[in-house]
């Protein structure tokens, strides 16, 4: 289980129909991918003809789910939803499919957990539009041909990779979503703030922004919990200070690190001398699982240059000695 206040992975409580943005004007940042949808969107409603389909892929919490449903508010279509685990047999696919009306917008997400042969009734769906299906068992099967009106498929993935190229091949739009800016975030903070009506300074702001992980979904679960804090405290307005003392008690440091993150720099550098060490060692001296480590800790560490990865293991990096020792410093006071 991964109950990180960090983790990027969508929790129950994290679910708040209020939060995410209905259009494009307020939906913060990936500018190249709102105005490139932007043209799309409007072109495909200048020819009458459905949107080409669109693959949404990055890390978890970027929002591409939020994505999907401003695409069919902006279509002015209604969005019907799946996703890849859950379509197991032909049979959920197929009732999904001629359940469509001309126009909507089917969202599947995790598309590459989709099995590869609901992959391949896909194919024809979305490329003419028909659903071909087999009717019948052994010898007295027989292949049926369905028309399906004009529809949208919109794809999210965090696993780009791990589609299939005729599948990936099959997308007329293509967007990875990138990491978030301080500034971003920050508007996405103020943005929230305004939406739960619970007013937050911007320096506080600015203070959540830098330690999210750069991801709105963790931006929004630390203002979430900052605001409990205030709240207990009788503070009718979030300032720096509050937020500051929250983000201690959290356990989240200036750079997003959670306990875990910082027991793996520890080990890594106090008890294997900085690396290169294989990513099992690591596990068994934290006590953690090996996909926890290799899904949820690397990949921040990687991209923010805590550690490198070599062919002979993890290594840490001169940025992770510093932060280490800083915060050893700290704890001193
Ligand atoms: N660009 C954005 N502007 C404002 N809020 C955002 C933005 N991107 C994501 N969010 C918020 O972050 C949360 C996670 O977004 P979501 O679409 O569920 O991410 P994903 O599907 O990529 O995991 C949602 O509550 C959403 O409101
Ligand atoms: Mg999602």
């Amino acid at each position: 289980m991964d109950n990180r206040i960090i983790s990027p992975e969508e929790t129950e409580q994290d679910f708040d129909q209020n939060l995410r943005p209905e259009h494009l004007d307020e939906y913060i940042g990936q500018d190249e991918i709102k105005e490139n949808l932007r043209i799309f969107i409007e072109a495909a409603k200048m020819r009458e003809e459905p949107l080409d389909h669109v693959l949404l892929y990055g890390p978890p919490g970027l929002g591409k789910t939020t994505l999907a449903h401003i695409i069919a508010n902006e279509l002015g279509s209604n969005i019907k939803t799946a996703s890849g685990p859950s379509l197991e047999k032909s049979g959920d696919l197929a009732a999904v499919l001629s359940n469509l009306e001309p126009g909507d917008v089917l969202f599947i997400d995790e598309i590459h957990r989709m099995p590869k042969f609901i992959e391949e009734i896909l194919y024809p769906a979305m490329e003419d539009f028909e659903l071909d299906i087999i009717i019948g068992t052994d010898g007295k099967s027989k292949s049926i041909k369905i028309d399906l009106p004009p529809f949208t498929l919109v794809g999210a993935t965090t696993r780009a990779g791990d589609l299939s190229s005729p599948l990936r091949d099959r997308f007329g739009i293509v967007s990875k979503l990138n990491y978030y800016n301080d500034q971003e975030l920050q508007e996405i903070v103020k943005r929230t703030s305004r939406v739960l009506d619970m007013p937050i300074e911007d320096d506080a702001a600015l203070e959540i922004a830098k330690r999210c992980r750069k991801t709105p979904r963790v931006a929004n679960r630390l203002f979430k919990r900052v605001r409990d804090f205030a709240l207990v405290n009788g503070d009718s307005v979030i300032n720096k200070e509050i937020t500051i003392d929250s983000l201690r008690r959290l356990k989240v440091d200036e750079y997003g690190l959670d306990q875990i993150d910082i027991e793996y720099l520890a080990a890594l550098i106090t008890k294997f001398n900085g690396g290169p060490v294989g990513i099992e060692t690591i596990a068994t001296a934290i006590g953690e699982e090996v996909t926890t480590i290799e899904d949820v800790v690397e990949p921040f560490l990687l991209q923010e240059g805590f550690i490198k990865r070599t062919p002979r293991g993890r290594v840490a990096t001169e940025k992770a000695y510093t932060h280490l020792k800083l915060n050893r410093q700290e704890s001193l006071f």
